[in-house]
């Protein structure tokens, strides 16, 4: 099942929050920033052992203080006029993302909207490019059985329901 929803993502019972994070793992603004402090410093001594993570991959922690059991963080593209893969690499997050949950078999996962923040993925085509990629993913069976795309602003969230309804 996909849903949508208007929330803090650090507040949600999932198996998995999806953390959109930068190449060092090691905490930023926005979503991590707000990850990195409801999870607590236990988090950041996780994240030194991982090494990094390359734009479009995954990697996953616990979720220490959180009430998800999972952290997976991915790294997404930052915007630079479209022509320089964003669109694929948008699309690698969210796949290598349900990737990593299955092969821990999670029934449960929620996103923010990556990359459209800081990094300035243009808001309509990164929600299109979330709602196709998980869409596929789930065409082969898996653990899988809810994934919530977790916006913060209104905006977003009738975004995801335009789509959704689709
Ligand atoms: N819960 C859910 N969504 C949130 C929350 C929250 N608590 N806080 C912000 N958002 P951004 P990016 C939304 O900038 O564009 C960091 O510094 C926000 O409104 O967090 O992928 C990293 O370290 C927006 O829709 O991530 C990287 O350096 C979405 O999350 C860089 O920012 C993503 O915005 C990554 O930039």
């Amino acid at each position: 099942m996909l849903q949508t929803l208007q929330a803090d993502i650090t507040q949600l019972d999932v198996d998995a929050i999806v953390n959109a994070a930068n190449s060092s793992l090691l905490g930023g603004g926005g979503v991590d920033g707000a990850i990195h402090r409801a999870a607590g410093p236990e988090l950041l001594g996780e994240c030194r052992l991982l090494n990094g993570c390359r734009t479009g991959e995954a990697k996953m922690t616990k979720g220490h203080r959180l009430k998800a059991r999972h952290i997976i963080h991915t790294v997404g593209p930052i915007w630079n006029g479209g022509k320089n893969g964003e669109a694929d690499k948008l699309r690698a997050c969210y796949t290598n993302s349900l990737r990593l949950a299955a092969e821990a078999g999670l029934r449960s996962i929620a996103f923010p909207c990556i990359s459209t923040g800081v990094y300035r993925f243009p808001a309509d085509q990164a929600a299109q490019i979330a709602v196709e990629s998980v869409r596929a993913f789930l065409e082969t069976p898996c653990s899988i059985q809810t994934v919530t795309f977790c916006c913060f602003s209104e905006a977003d969230r009738m975004r995801y329901e335009r789509l959704l309804e689709a």
